[in-house]
């Protein structure tokens, strides 16, 4: 099952709803990237900010912390319709506690890694993970190119996964996904994509999202 998760960092944050509307025939989750200007040099939404987001959007929210000190913040930006809640193996001071927490809020339970974080630091986290997030672009900023020196942590990850039967466990890529980086992503085992510039500077962001869709089934 392929996941296609256009991210709003470069929408038009002034109407959100419209936006999200855009992609509402054809895309999965919408994928939220919260910076604190902490953890990356950037700043998006506030808690509050971020729940009212979710509360009120028509698709379901894959929600992506690019926060410090996450362990303590997760409940802050939980809201209803949030499916997931992804946090920085860089961030956590415990983070199988912190995912533990994400699954007790009743939301699938994310770990994130930056580009030069190993794929192995995930290992004995693999009981309390329902989503590894293998971050192709250093975080903090939607449009950078997409490092497809990465994909052998991407096919190390697939194969923990098989090795175990851990069929339930989805492997995200974000950063830099397009229509020309996608079928990489997808031969190296990845079957969630978040698509930000790829698909909120197409003319039609609803195909955008078809023609990902389409070209990562194909592989
Ligand atoms: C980067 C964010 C990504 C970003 C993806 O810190 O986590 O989700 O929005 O944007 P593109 O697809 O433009 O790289
Ligand atoms: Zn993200």
């Amino acid at each position: 099952m392929i996941r296609i998760c256009p991210s709003i960092l470069n929408a038009n944050l002034d109407d959100l709803p419209g936006e999200i509307e855009k992609v509402a025939a054809t895309a999965d989750l919408i994928h939220l990237d919260v910076m604190d200007n902490v953890f990356v040099p950037n700043f998006t939404f506030s808690p509050e900010r971020t729940r009212e987001i979710i509360e009120s959007s028509t698709l379901p929210i894959d929600v992506h912390l690019m926060v410090a000190d996450v362990d303590k913040k997760v409940e802050q930006y939980s809201s209803k319709n949030a499916i997931s809640m992804t946090v920085h193996f860089e961030a956590c001071q415990d983070p199988l506690a912190t995912l533990k927490q994400i699954r007790t809020l009743g939301k699938r339970a994310g770990l994130a890694i930056k580009p030069n974080t190993p794929i192995e630091v995930v290992e004995e986290l693999l009981p309390e993970i329902d989503m590894i997030v293998v971050m192709t672009v250093e975080p903090g900023f939607g449009g950078q190119s997409f490092m497809a020196s990465l994909m052998p942590k991407v096919e190390k990850a697939r194969r923990y996964l098989e090795q175990r039967g851990l069929q339930d466990v989805w492997i995200q890529i974000d950063g830099g996904i397009s229509p020309s980086t996608i079928e990489i992503a997808r031969r190296a085992g990845a079957d969630t994509f978040v698509a930000g510039s790829a698909v909120y500077k197409s003319e039609n962001p609803s195909k955008m999202v078809e023609q990902l869709r389409l070209l990562a089934s194909r592989c």
